[in-house]
C-alpha cells in the first residue's frame, strides 16, 4: 500500500515557536526509510507552502494567526483531497491547526466516494472551541469544532460535517469550560483519561472500531504529541500530566494497525526545540511504525467486520 507524506509546517495556531521544523524532525528520524522497511511505497510530498494571504477579520479580539490559518487551511484541504485518490495521507505537523485542512481534505474525499468518516482524537485537549469561544486565541484549540459542524467564520464551511457520534475523542484531560459546555450538548463520544484509568484503552477503543467497521467507514486518526505523558513525549508546547504511557501509545497503535480500518493520520504538535536529543520525534515514528505494522510477532488481524 502508498502512503503519501505531506509535510505542514505550522507554528501560526498556538504562540510558542518551534512546530514548524516538525516536518524536517520527522524526516530526520528515518520516517521514509521506516514506512518502507515496513513493505509500503512512500511518496513524499514535501512541504505544502502558505499561499498569499488574504485580509480577515474576526470579532474576537483575542485570535491571532488567523489569516496564516485561513491560508493553511486551504492548502492542507486541497493537498489532503488529492493524496487520498493515491493512498494514505500522513500529515507530518506542524501544531493541531492543520487539522483544519487535513481533515477537511479527508472529510470532501469521503463524501465525493459516498463512505461515512470517522475521527478518533488523540489528544489531551478537546481542541472544541470555535473562533469566537476560544480565550488563548490560539486556533490550534478549534479543529474538532470545525470538523463537528460548528460556525467557524471566517474559515469556509467545514465540507461534509462529522457527524458528533463519529467522533472519538480518547484520553483528554484538559478541558476548557466552554468547549465543556458546548461538547455536552453534542454527542461526541468520549472516552476522558478517567475511561481510560477504569478500563483501559482496549475496551473503549475496540467499541469505537466495531462502530466504524459496521458502516465500511473511513477512519482519520489525528495524533497529538500531549496524548502522551510528558515523561515520555516531552517535545510540545502544552503538556498535560497523567497521560497515555509508552505501552498504551503503542497498544493504541497495534490495534488500530489490526482493525486495517485507517486511512488517514495527522501527527501534530512535535515542537523539536523542545525535545532531548530527538526522543520525542523518534516516539511519533515509532507509534506510527506500530501503526502501519511494526510488531514483535504476527497477531491474527481481528475482524472488525465481523466475516
Ligand atoms: N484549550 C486550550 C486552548 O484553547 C488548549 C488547546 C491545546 N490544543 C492543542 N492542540 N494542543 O488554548
Ligand atoms: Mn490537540
Ligand atoms: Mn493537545
Ligand atoms: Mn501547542
Amino acid at each position: 500500500s502508498s502512503c503519501v507524506l505531506i509535510g505542514a509546517p505550522i507554528d501560526s495556531g498556538q504562540k510558542r515557536p518551534g512546530c514548524l521544523m516538525g516536518p524536517a524532525a520527522y524526516r530526520t528520524a528515518g520516517i521514509v526509510q521506516m514506512l518502507e522497511d515496513l513493505g509500503h511505497r512512500v511518496v513524499d510530498r514535501g512541504d505544502v507552502a502558505l499561499p498569499v494571504l488574504e485580509e480577515v477579520r474576526c470579532d474576537n479580539p483575542a485570535v491571532h494567526h488567523l489569516a496564516e490559518t485561513l491560508g493553511w487551511t486551504r492548502v492542507l484541504a486541497e493537498a489532503g483531497q488529492a493524496a487520498c485518490a493515491e493512498g494514505m495521507p500522513v500529515f507530518m505537523g506542524g501544531d493541531h491547526s492543520l487539522s483544519l485542512g487535513s481533515v477537511a481534505g479527508v472529510a470532501a474525499h469521503a463524501q465525493a466516494v459516498g463512505r461515512p468518516l470517522f475521527v478518533l482524537w488523540l489528544d489531551a485537549h478537546s481542541d472544541f472551541h470555535t473562533v469566537m469561544t476560544t480565550q488563548s486565541g490560539s486556533l490550534h484549540g478549534t479543529p474538532v469544532g470545525y470538523l463537528a459542524g460548528r460556525e467557524m467564520a471566517p474559515l469556509p464551511p467545514f465540507p461534509a460535517p462529522v457527524p458528533p457520534q463519529n467522533i472519538c475523542l480518547f484520553g483528554i484531560r484538559s478541558v476548557d469550560p466552554a468547549e465543556h459546555d458546548a461538547l455536552q450538548a453534542h454527542e461526541v463520544a468520549i472516552h476522558d483519561m478517567r475511561v481510560l484509568d477504569e478500563q483501559g484503552v482496549v475496551a473503549p477503543l475496540r467499541a469505537f472500531l466495531e462502530r466504524v467497521a459496521a458502516v465500511n467507514g473511513m477512519l482519520h486518526v489525528s495524533l497529538d504529541v500531549d496524548f502522551m505523558d510528558p515523561s515520555v513525549a516531552p517535545a510540545v508546547g502544552t503538556t498535560v500530566p497523567g497521560g497515555a504511557t509508552f505501552r498504551e501509545a503503542h497498544l493504541v497503535m497495534e490495534m488500530l494497525h489490526e482493525s486495517a480500518l485507517v486511512t488517514s493520520v495527522d501527527l501534530v504538535e512535535l515542537n523539536p526545540f523542545l525535545d532531548e536529543r530527538g526522543k520525542t520525534a523518534h516516539l511519533m515514528v515509532d507509534l506510527l511504525a506500530s501503526l502501519m505494522g511494526r510488531k514483535v510477532f504476527d497477531r491474527p488481524t481481528r475482524a472488525y467486520r465481523g466475516q
